[in-house]
């Protein structure tokens, strides 16, 4: 169970978030999950943000557990971040209570699918949360952390954020979407002092790959394994502690540097490398 797993966290990483106030969103699971254990244990107060209420209470009831002082709050609020009045609203009430510091958008979905066979309303909502989500936190923080010079915006991308992976054409098209908004809102936040993070994990052991897995073409399975597995354990830690580093760019293994590398600099030698992946077997 999640709640049994120590985080190892630096000492630099629990330093920087301690008594943080930080907003999570699809922290009721997977890799959000995993880092608001994490962020407790590191000292901060933890809001989560999702859709299904009864999953983030028990995750609460989790963070409880790992309380490290008095001061803590952990709360939840059930908003679907596709509609931005209600996100605003909600995300405008937090910071009525208390100053937001960091904000971590790990909500997502991703239905695997060629483009041949994938209805354009699956793309339009993978989008509409992996991409417009974000977009929608990150404008509803903004107000706050501007007037305040300070804030952190760690959003969570993917290796399929930079590598086009066969049968993810609306996942690819919205972390892609998603790497482009993160360069651009880090060069014009800077002056705000506003950091911006990308997370670029590979596979990751969590409830949506499962669900990916009964949908993935063969050909998907063959690529998207070959950047090897990670637990949402393991990716929470990498990704507080790359923030705390001030990274722009976080890889949470080797792999997902090395394909980076390979994008950057041998772009028509990878697509070879995965055509040969996808059609081996
Ligand atoms: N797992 C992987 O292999 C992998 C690899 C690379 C990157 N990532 C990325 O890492 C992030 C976390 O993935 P995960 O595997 O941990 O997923 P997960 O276990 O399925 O969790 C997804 C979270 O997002 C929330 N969510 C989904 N749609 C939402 C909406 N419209 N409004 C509000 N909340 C919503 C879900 O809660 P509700 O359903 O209750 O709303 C849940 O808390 C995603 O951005 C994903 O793309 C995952």
């Amino acid at each position: 169970m999640a709640s049994e797993i120590t985080y190892r966290l630096s000492r630099r990483a629990r330093d920087y978030f301690d008594l943080k106030t930080v907003l999570v969103t699809g922290g009721s699971s997977g890799i959000g999950k995993s880092i608001c254990l994490a962020l407790a244990t590191a000292g901060a107060s933890v809001t989560i943000l999702a859709r299904d209420p009864g999953k983030m209470e028990r995750t609460v009831a989790e963070l409880e557990s790992r309380r490290q002082r008095a001061g803590q709050r952990f709360r939840s609020g059930a908003v679907d971040l596709r509609d931005f009045d209600a996100t605003q609203r909600y995300i405008a009430e937090l910071e009525h209570e208390s100053p937001i510091s960091c904000l971590i958008n790990s909500a997502g979905v991703a239905v695997p699918g060629k483009i041949i066979d994938q209805p354009v309303t699956i793309i339009g909502d993978t989008i509409k949360t992996n991409l417009l989500g974000c977009i929608h936190t990150v404008k509803a923080v903004l107000p706050g952390f501007c007037s305040r010079n300070a804030g952190h915006i760690i959003n969570l991308s993917s290796v399929a954020g930079f590598v086009g992976v066969f049968g993810y054409s609306a996942y690819c098209s919205s972390k892609f979407g998603l790497t482009g908004f993160s360069e651009v809102i880090r060069a014009e936040l800077k002056r705000y002092n506003i950091r911006v993070s990308l997370v670029c994990p590979p596979e990751t052991d969590t409830p949506m790959l499962a669900k990916e897995r009964e949908l993935q073409p063969v050909e998907s399975r063959r690529i998207s394994a070959s950047a090897g597995m990670m637990s949402p354990e393991q990716v929470a830690a990498k990704t507080l502690e790359g923030a705390a580093r001030g990274e722009t760019y976080i890889f949470p293994n080797l792999m997902s540097r090395l394909s980076f590398a390979a994008k950057s600099y041998m772009p028509g030698m990878l697509n070879r490398y995965l055509d040969y992946l996808g059609n081996a077997g």
